[in-house]
């Protein structure tokens, strides 16, 4: 048993749990996942995508189709392709998309993101989508995939094999993909200035060294105190505006999936609008709050919950002063372009899950019910 043991804990390079070790990776994974794709500070996918300007010009609409952590990538996503290439985009979960007859055309890009590349759902909607015309793109992590094999084009995220069925490096990898992807349209379509596309790709390369100092000992013992105290609730809520809406659904979906906690992702500003008569005394919030454009509303939103009671854990930029003075405690996120702060700023999440999960003795790499890739409907 002693040297089973010891092949595992190597295996596990030393981190108590392979989900630890692969959110310790993401700085390599994002490094990996950018390599070769970056030329005299431009991004060139020439490489990857077989694409001709014709083509993308051809794109009058983007679809992202994924499941779980991948559709959060997909919703970021949304903000990624609309602000940098200015076409619309629909995000869809694979189990709704097929059934719902969207809309397709030959101009019609369908993105489907899967890690594994074997999700069912998200295989039956590639194959909806291609018969329905559309072009197709497949972000996946695994080479010889299902997704890589029959996309008609591939970007693929090079994450390393992600063990943990909670998924970290991959969601990270694929926002790395994304971006890529956004700011490489938006340069051969010219939808964004040479200035604003080389500003983006500096913040873009600065991300995994920025992820590094996020990693640091003192960080994360900070968050592992905070989750000692989450272990100890049965509900929380997130809250967000915007972008951070999205990242907010994927770190609620990492607590949920590993600790068993109940907890839901809420957009700041619909609390009002009914779930606020859930909020009551002691009840944790956690509220990121990233965005410039957005941050007075989400302290506002920030007083309204308190107000019930509830004990707000904010996530903030360094930078930040606001914010501070109306939650109970401040996490910093380092300060980088509004629409690049996602990669940073789930990072906390991800620790603040994993170590809620250890707190409440929870196999992390092998939470209940789950499967690491869903290959049934
Ligand atoms: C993520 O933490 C979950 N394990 C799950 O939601 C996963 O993201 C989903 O099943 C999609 O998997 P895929 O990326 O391999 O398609």
């Amino acid at each position: 048993l002693h040297v089973t043991w010891d092949a595992v804990t190597a295996e596990k390079g030393g981190y108590e749990h392979f989900m630890l070790k692969e959110i310790h990776e993401q700085p390599k994974a994002i490094r990996d996942t950018l390599a070769g794709r970056i030329k005299e500070g431009l991004i060139d996918l020439t490489q990857d995508l077989s694409f001709t300007e014709a083509d993308l010009k051809k794109f009058d609409r983007v679809h992202f189709i994924a499941c779980g952590t991948a559709y959060h990538a997909g919703l970021i996503g949304k903000s990624v392709i609309e602000r940098l290439v200015r076409i619309p985009v629909e995000v869809d979960v694979a189990s709704e998309y097929r059934y719902r007859d969207p809309i397709i055309t030959p101009s019609t890009l369908v993105v489907v993101v899967s890690q594994s590349g074997e999700t069912a759902d998200t295989l039956a909607a590639l194959r909806a989508a291609k018969k329905a015309g559309a072009k197709t793109l497949g972000i996946t992590n695994v080479v010889g995939s299902s997704v890589s094999r029959e996309a008609d084009e591939v970007l693929m995220t090079w994450a390393g094999p992600e063990i943990a069925v909670a998924s970290t490096k991959a969601y990270t990898s694929q926002l790395v993909a994304i971006y890529l992807l956004g700011l490489y349209m938006a340069r051969i379509l010219g939808t964004r200035t040479e200035e604003v596309l080389k500003k983006s790709t500096e913040a873009l390369i600065q991300l995994s060294e920025q992820v590094e100092g996020q990693l640091i000992e003192a960080k994360t013992d900070a968050i592992q105190s905070l989750a000692k105290e989450i272990a100890k609730h049965e509900d929380l809520f997130f809250i967000g505006r915007g972008l951070d809406y999205a990242v907010v659904m994927e770190g609620s979906l990492k607590l949920k999936e590993i600790s068993y906690i109940h907890s839901e992702a809420y957009a700041a500003g619909e609390l009002k609008h009914g779930t606020l008569a859930l909020i009551e005394e002691g009840i944790p919030v956690i509220a990121l709050a990233t965005q410039h454009a957005v941050i007075e509303k989400t302290i506002s939103n920030i007083i309204e919950v308190k107000a019930r009671g509830a004990h707000v854990l904010g996530f903030g930029l360094e930078g930040d002063r606001e914010l501070k003075k109306s939650v109970d405690r401040v996490i910093t996120i380092p300060d980088t372009l509004p629409l690049f702060t996602p990669i940073l700023s789930v990072i906390p999440l991800q620790l603040l899950a994993y170590y809620t999960s250890v707190a409440r003795g929870i196999n992390v790499d092998k939470p209940r019910n789950l499967a690491k890739s869903v290959t049934v409907e």
